[in-house]
Order: structure tokens, then sequence, then C-alpha cells
């Protein structure tokens, strides 16, 4: 059975971006293998935060993820900083890990060029982290949205060259990217992906916003002085509303350029914006519900807690015994 692999940052205000890029087809994963998905509290001390924010933020996003339909009794889902393999295994990966690599990440570029006070090591090391989490379980796919692709080619990497130095004992996992909606732009600045770090208020759309917020954001994205409904490469506030409409109604951006080629932009909009309300209102009536009982939270994430730290604990094991660390197994 396909094992399917994901993490999401506990940043609490999940946006459309992480929704249709991601969260969808963890939902669409449980019926399609294994799932297991996880909460990155430990990727979220990377850079500054406060601890008792991410803990509500870490509830806030496990009730966000179980609103849109993820089913603990189904997948299992759980949060990073409970299996302490993660972080162990991220340290032995290390050492089959090219710093020259870690230096060349987008992402590492772009978070650190941002700091103000410090850099810290742990947003450098953050890739590898992010191949433990997956190496851990012997996941076959791990379903992204387009921004993560430079870290699955890094997870191939770390594990290939794992492989070939200790013996074959990692899976070498696949990315899994939407084929519409894997990149969803900011609505104010279409040239720059969907954020909340580098977006927009405006132009970022929150999977809990008041539904008169989403609908009035959508109306008043930005799009080119054309008028025709049609993807190209000099409108993007079109293409991406385009891409939205598609991956909403699960339908492809050509029917949607059909449907709508004469229909002008002012139309069109109030389309888009209708379709991602009732898409989004189900989700957030859920949340409110789940949000509200912590001690339920709490019991669903210890438990998927247990079963990870199951798997991980036997990967890490004949890890450390490859790598020739710690004490011989017959003798713990
Ligand atoms: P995070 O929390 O930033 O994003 C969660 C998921 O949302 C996707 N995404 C988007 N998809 C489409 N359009 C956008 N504008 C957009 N913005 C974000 C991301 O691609 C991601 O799939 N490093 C990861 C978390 C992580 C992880 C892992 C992922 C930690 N360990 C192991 C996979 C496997 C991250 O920062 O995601």
């Amino acid at each position: 059975m396909t094992r399917i692999f994901s993490g999401i940052q506990p940043t609490g205000r999940k946006h459309l971006g992480n929704y249709i890029g991601a969260i969808t087809q963890y939902v669409a994963g449980q019926d399609r293998g294994e799932g297991i998905y996880c909460i990155v509290d430990l990727h979220a001390t990377s850079v500054p935060y406060d601890p008792a924010g991410l803990r509500e933020a870490v509830y806030d996003t496990a009730a966000t993820l179980l609103a849109a339909g993820l089913d603990p009794d189904r997948c299992v889902f759980f949060r990073q900083g409970d299996v302490r393999e993660e972080p162990e295994l991220c340290w032995l990966l290390c050492s089959v890990t090219a710093f020259g690599d870690l230096n060349r990440m987008h992402q590492f570029k772009e978070k650190a060029g941002s700091q103000r006070d410090l850099v810290s090591a742990s947003l450098f090391l953050y890739p590898v982290l992010q191949a433990a989490d997956v190496l851990a379980y012997h996941a076959n796919e791990v379903p992204v949205g387009e921004d993560q692709r430079q870290h699955v080619e890094l997870m191939r990497d770390i594990a290939q060259r794992f492989n070939s130095r200790f013996g074959e004992i990692l899976v070498v996992p696949e990315g899994r990217y939407p084929e519409v909606g894997g990149r969803i732009m900011d609505l104010q600045f279409p040239d720059r992906k969907m954020s909340t770090t580098g977006g927009s208020s405006q132009g970022i759309v929150y999977v809990l916003d008041d539904p008169g917020v989403v609908s009035r954001k959508i109306r008043s994205a930005v799009t080119d002085s054309g008028a025709e409904v049609m993807r190209a490469p000099d409108k993007p506030g079109v293409s991406n509303l385009i891409e939205i409409l598609a991956a909403v109604r699960g339908s492809s951006p050509e029917e949607i350029e059909r449907e709508f080629d004469s229909a002008g932009y002012g139309a069109f909009k109030q389309a888009v914006a209708d379709a991602v309300v009732a898409y989004l209102a189900p989700v957030r009536e859920r949340y409110q519900e789940l949000r509200a009982d912590e001690t339920q939270l709490e019991r669903i994430l210890v438990e998927g807690g247990d079963k990870a730290h199951a798997i991980a604990s036997a990967t890490v094991a004949d890890v450390r015994e490859a790598m020739g660390v710690g004490p011989v197994r017959a003798h713990r």
C-alpha cells in the first residue's frame, strides 16, 4: 500500500494556497493509501516565535485539518515534537547531507534574508529535519505544493546517499504536486505566491476568513486591463483566478476559460468569489466546533503520536545500527 507523508507548519492561519495545494491532497490521500500527516512544531522553532502562541497555533492547525476532512481513524495525524526520533534522525542524516546543497535552498535564503536578529542554525537544517520527517516513515509519496520541490529533491538525494553508504534502508520518496493549484498566487501581487510571510493582507484568503471578507478580497483581486478570461504570461492575476476556480470546482482551467469566454472580468470574479465562499464555508463551521475542545484535540494528537512513534522508532533503530551508533542491538 502506498504510504503518504506530509507536514504542515503550525502558523495558525492557513490560506487558500495551503488548502488547495496541500490540505485537499492530504484528505484525498486517506482513500488512496496510508496517510501520515504531521504538524511540524519543531520546524516552527527555526524562526522567532512565542512558546505559548506555538501551542495555540498547533491546535488551530489541527482543528483546521480535521475540519477539512482528516479522520484520525483513517490516517496517522500527529505533532512532530511528540516523536523524538525525528530530530535524532535529522542529526544522523546530516552526515549524508551536503553543506553546499543546504546553502542553495531557496527557502533558506528567503527566510534568512528576512531575519532581523538571528539566522538560526535550525533554519539552515530545516530541510534535513523535513527529510527526516518523511524518511522515518518509509513514505513513498509526499503531497506538497510547488514551493516544496527543492526540499523533496533534497530528501531524495539524502535517502539515496544514505542507502549507498550504509545499505538499502530508506525509501526514496516521490513528490506529488497537484495538476491544478500547485502554486496559488497572491491576489494583489500575482507574481508572488500566496504566503503569510511574504504576502499582502488583502491578497491572502485565509481558510477561516468571514465569507464577506473572502468575497471582497477575490472581487478586488488585481487583474490586467484586458477583458478576456484566459491564461497568459502577461495576465498573472486572471490566470491565478482561473486556477483557483478550476481547483475549487475540480475541473480544468480550459473548461473555465470556455465557460467564461465572453463573461467579462466582473462576472468572472463574482463567480470565483461565490465558489470559494461555498468551498470554505463548511470548513469554517466545523472548525469552530473542533477548536473549542482542546482536550479532544490533544488526545487526537497524542494518540497519533504513539502510532507515529512506533513506525519511526523502528526506522531509527535500523539507521543507528547501520551507522554503528549506540550499543549493539542485541545488548539493549
Ligand atoms: P507550509 O506549512 O509552508 O505549507 C503547507 C503546504 O502548503 C503548500 N503551499 C502552497 N500550495 C500552493 N500554493 C501556495 N501559495 C502555497 N503555499 C504553501 C506547501 O507546498 C505545503 O505543501 N516545509 C513544509 C512543511 C513540512 C513538510 C515536511 C512538508 C515539514 N516537513 C515533510 C512535506 C513533508 C512547509 O513549510 O509547509
